[in-house]
């Protein structure tokens, strides 16, 4: 494949869940044109996302979404040299809707086509526009399906050093707003709603802190033990002195486990890193680290994180015409052994 000197112009579709997004991305000049349609508003009444509803949308919008995209960029079909789509993790029938879209578009323009992992783009997202930091670095991917500390010793060459025993740290945040009546999605509106409270009013529980691994469902199941007593007074107090609890956890882990590693670097990513309390406690203790954070718009699901993502998988020749490939809804990163 002929790439143009400042790298493929790569069109990646995102759909793994409830964000329609399109990005037509070359490496040298960024975004040349990005949309995203969120579903979160036909979701919301549901109190979660509804997965055939979440298909049958994507279907919907797809269209209109890439074709404006090209009119962003000014640019046309014949233009690109590389499709690309998440592949997985997400739910199935979301997912074959972008796949499908950019395999068919791939086909049309005898381009050829690269599946993505949803966690790869997330996990490299802080470096969108800008080069990484030399391997290896570890990363925190904090997002609605999972919790992950990952040594990164190359582009798809990962160490897991932990991962969530039970809940992930966006889903802890969006079923503890449900039990408080917040709309979805909770983290959100439950960091807006922390913002005029007091963090230390209510004691919840660190859960497995002499362990890497996180745990969240401790910390849920606390907070509803807590429900008949709260009043309406409460619910600003409630919600900070959780997200306080979360991001505790999510710090002292990091910490500990930087401190037993040789890396200079930390890259911050997910959901869950749009969050500004995190952002600050990661802040304020990793004081010994580089810290690099994903862009609050790059941090929830987004196109961009997976055409950047493709297009670091085509500078390693990693560009097999994937056509044939199926999309995987558990599609993990391919980490090597535990090093415990
Ligand atoms: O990465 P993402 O968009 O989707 C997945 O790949 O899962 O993450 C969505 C998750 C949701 O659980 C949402 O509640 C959480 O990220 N989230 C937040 C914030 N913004 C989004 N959690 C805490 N604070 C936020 N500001
Ligand atoms: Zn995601």
């Amino acid at each position: 494949m002929k790439a143009a000197a400042d790298g493929p112009l790569v069109l990646a579709l995102e759909t793994s869940c409830d964000e329609t997004g399109a990005c037509l991305y070359q490496q040298n000049h960024g975004a040349l044109g990005q949309t995203l349609f969120s579903q979160i508003d036909l979701h919301r009444p549901h109190g979660g996302v509804v997965p055939e509803a979440a298909s049958r949308n994507h279907l919907l919008k797809l269209p209109t979404v890439v074709a404006e995209v090209f009119e962003k960029a000014q640019r046309s079909l014949a233009d690109v040299d590389l499709f690309a789509a998440t592949a997985g993790p997400g739910l199935s029938g979301a997912l074959l809707i972008g796949d499908a879209a950019a395999k068919a578009y791939a086909i049309a323009a005898g381009k050829p086509f690269l599946p993505v992992n949803h966690m790869e783009g997330h996990l490299f997202s802080p470096f969108f526009g800008k080069a990484h930091p030399p391997f290896p670095f570890v990363a925190l991917v904090v997002s609605g399906g999972h919790t992950l500390l990952v040594e990164v010793r190359a582009l798809g060459q990962y160490r897991l050093l932990a991962t969530t025993r039970d809940d992930a740290a966006g889903e802890a945040f969006d079923k503890v707003a449900k039990m408080l009546a917040l709309p979805y999605p909770g983290g959100p509106e439950i960091e807006k709603t922390a913002r005029s409270g007091d963090p230390s009013r209510f004691k919840l529980p660190r859960s497995l802190l002499n362990d890497p691994d996180f745990s969240f469902s401790g910390l849920k199941t606390a907070l509803r033990y807590l429900l008949p007593e709260l009043k309406p007074d409460d619910l600003a107090d409630a919600c900070a002195s959780f997200q306080e609890a979360v991001v505790d956890a999510l710090a002292t882990k990091t910490e500990k486990m930087l401190g037993k590693h040789h890396v200079e670097c930390l890259a911050v990513s997910g959901g869950v890193a749009c969050n500004q309390r995190l952002r600050t406690v990661l802040e304020s203790r990793l004081k010994d680290w580089k810290l690099y954070f994903a862009a609050p718009e790059f941090c929830t699901d987004n196109a961009a994180m997976i055409a950047h993502a493709a297009s670091l998988r085509f500078e390693t020749n990693a560009t097999d015409d994937g056509v044939g490939a199926e999309v995987d809804p558990h599609f993990t990163l391919a980490f090597s052994q535990r090093p415990y």
